[in-house]
């Protein structure tokens, strides 16, 4: 059996496995205007940590989804109360079930890079409404050489590690406008983590490797907000 390192957040509990963690997000949250009228959508929540935290601070309707189901069933155990408010959905950012234009805000916490990224970016514009924001935090290259870029795609196994210009230039071709990249601080503290009882070895290495792959990418590899807004309808 391979595992993956999407297999290993969700065995080690990583609660917020993104560029700038909770805190960063949270941030980006308090800028939009969010009321009990507004429908968000947690695209590839993982353990759901910004679901919970959106529940707890806005009066709004909040979807999760993700397609990694150990992950769904851990997300459940570990936020019972939080999540009982939130629409937990098993699904692919790819091809999603909601129907055109039922979202107000989009977040996408390092989803899209781990996906087919255009076909991902066209769903999130497809499932906003006109009018609607989209804020994606996610991986970027930032000049890294070629063997880190080989690396990380072998890692991660995605096919595309986009720099800023192509994120922006995948963000137009999908329909966005509007767009504004900004970089990400780094993450300060650690990350929480709630660790299954059993831990696989393999999801151990996996770690280290990780560790290792962060060290040597001598901050090449860096995370920027990509906030962009579907047009309103003329
Ligand atoms: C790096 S983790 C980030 C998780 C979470 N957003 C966070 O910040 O902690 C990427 C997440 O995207 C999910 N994911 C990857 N591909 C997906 C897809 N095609 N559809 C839905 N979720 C996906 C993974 O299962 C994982 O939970």
């Amino acid at each position: 059996m391979t595992h993956s390192y999407i297999d290993m957040l969700a065995s080690f509990g990583v609660h917020s496995a993104h560029p700038g963690g909770i805190d960063f997000s949270k941030q980006c949250l308090k800028n939009e205007q969010i009321d009990e009228q507004s429908v968000i959508l947690d695209a590839g929540c993982g353990l759901c940590e910004t679901s919970a935290w959106m529940a707890d601070n806005f009066d709004c309707e909040i979807y999760a989804l993700d397609n990694h189901k150990h992950m769904l069933e851990r997300a459940k155990s570990l936020l019972p109360k939080e999540l009982s408010s939130i629409n937990l959905v098993n699904g692919s950012v790819e091809k999603m079930p909601f129907s055109d234009e039922t979202f107000d805000l989009v977040l996408s916490e390092s989803t899209a890079s781990f996906t087919n990224t255009s076909e991902t970016l066209s769903e999130y514009y497809r499932v906003l409404k006109p009018g609607g924001t989209l804020l994606a935090i996610e991986m970027t290259n930032s000049e890294a050489d070629n063997d880190i870029i080989r690396d990380y795609k072998s890692f991660y196994h995605i096919n595309e590690l986009y720099s800023k210009t192509e994120w922006v230039d995948a963000l137009t071709n999908a329909g966005f406008s509007s767009i504004v990249a900004s970089p990400v601080p780094p993450n300060k503290g650690f990350t929480q983590l709630s660790p299954s009882e059993n831990i696989p070895a393999e999801h151990i290495q996996l770690l280290n490797h990780h560790q290792n792959l962060v060290e040597k990418s001598n901050n090449k590899i860096v995370g920027y907000l990509y906030r962009s807004k579907k047009s309103s309808k003329s």
